[in-house]
């Protein structure tokens, strides 16, 4: 059995992982390692929890005993690291968190694949390690990392990590950076989510700035289509980016998101903008399309209709999440409104 250590796999990326790859392949043997953050929910996991190759075990990746204690129980083969704080806004708040989960997790991950040899380490990483572009370029694999928050800086320096055991001890590590991603279960602490469940709810929309920040959006079904692409395929001690070529403004998705759920403008608000917002993001996917014949299925107006509606479908998976530690932190972040 190709056993499989998949961390952070009740996040939102995560969980879309573990339910793709149960539902495409059942040679995999799946032990989803998560710490249960805010961010984690194991309701996300529903299609996959009466699967019996799927085992799920409530942890932190800091933590060595455990984690060399599931490489052992579970003869672990392969890695691939979801698990981190991922959200921008959160990092400046207080950043001590992201350092030790994106960081020192990380090193424990890679220490433990080291010591007990496994096949292959995914690292999953992100776009934002590049830093800023202009209104021309775009992010290759060769782009300088030039990191400006305290998550992307926690990103870069895994990346650098892992690729460091590449090198020093011939660890077989992959590492993926992608644009950014939307679709269901997605945390509605990130631009999409909150400007759908705000307008359903009649709140503000906050857009940061001018709103002229770029994105380059993918579907998160097609990121972890690459994920599989890179973790089967990818060659070990490479970076692979992964976007979908979907650049827009923010106020235009915003924008888009009101007139779909039918309301007005007028819903838009203005705010502060974020400390050291970088302004554009874009990636160049050459490598991934040319080397593993990976592409993008999905396109923006649909899947973002298709996500909007399953907001609308499953109102009780936001409004438990609306209601607990999220109103916290939306008062510290935004006020309240
Ligand atoms: P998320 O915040 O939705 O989920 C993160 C998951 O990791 C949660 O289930 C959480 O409980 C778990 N976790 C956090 N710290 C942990 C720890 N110390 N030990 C074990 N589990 C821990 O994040 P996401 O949006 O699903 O992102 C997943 C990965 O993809 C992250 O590494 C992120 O940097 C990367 N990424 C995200 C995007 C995006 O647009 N969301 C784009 C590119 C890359
Ligand atoms: O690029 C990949 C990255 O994308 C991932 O590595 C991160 O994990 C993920 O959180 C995401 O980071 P961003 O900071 O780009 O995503 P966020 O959804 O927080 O913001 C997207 C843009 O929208 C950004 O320019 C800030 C803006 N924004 C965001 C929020 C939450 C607003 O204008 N208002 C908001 O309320």
């Amino acid at each position: 059995m190709n056993n499989v250590l998949v961390t952070g796999g009740a996040g939102f990326i995560g969980s879309n992982f573990i339910n793709y790859i149960l539902d495409e392949r059942d040679d995999y043997n799946i032990i989803n390692l998560d710490k249960l953050t805010y961010a984690g929910n194991l309701e996300n996991l529903v299609l996959s929890e009466t699967k019996k190759n799927y085992h799920f075990i409530k942890g932190d990746i800091i933590n060595a005993e455990l984690v060399n204690y599931l490489f052992q129980k579970f003869d672990i083969k392969y890695v691939i690291n979801f698990a981190a704080e991922s959200h921008v806004d959160r990092s400046i708040l207080g950043s001590e968190v992201f350092f030790r989960s994106n960081v020192l997790g990380t090193n424990v991950l890679l220490e433990a694949s080291r010591k007990f040899e496994v096949e292959k380490f995914l690292q999953v990483s992100t776009d934002e390690v590049y830093g800023s572009l202009d209104s021309e370029g775009l992010f290759t694999e060769e782009t300088p990392l030039h990191p400006n928050s305290p998550y992307s800086v926690s990103k870069a320096s895994a990346d650098m990590m892992a690729l460091s055991f590449h090198h020093t001890y011939g660890l077989p590590v992959v590492i993926t950076r992608c644009s950014n991603n939307y679709g269901s279960y997605q945390f509605p602490e990130k631009l999409i989510p909150l400007m759908i469940i705000n307008t359903l709810n009649n709140k503000k929309l906050p857009v940061y700035g001018d709103g002229m920040n770029v994105r380059d959006w993918i579907y998160v079904v097609d990121h972890n289509r690459a994920v599989k692409a890179v973790f089967e395929k990818g060659k070990e001690g490479e970076v692979y980016n992964i976007g979908a070529r979907t650049e827009m403004p923010n106020i235009e998705i915003v924008k888009l998101i009101l007139r779909e759920l039918g309301k007005s403008e007028d819903m838009i608000e203005y705010v502060k903008d974020r400390p050291g917002h970088d302004r554009r993001y874009a990636i160049d996917s050459t490598k991934i399309e040319s080397e593993l014949g990976w592409n993008p299925k999905f396109t923006f107006e649909d899947a973002v209709s298709q996500t909007i509606k399953w907001y609308l479908d499953n109102e009780q998976w936001w409004k438990r999440i609306i209601s607990g530690e999220y109103q916290n932190y939306y008062q510290t972040q935004y006020g309240l409104r």
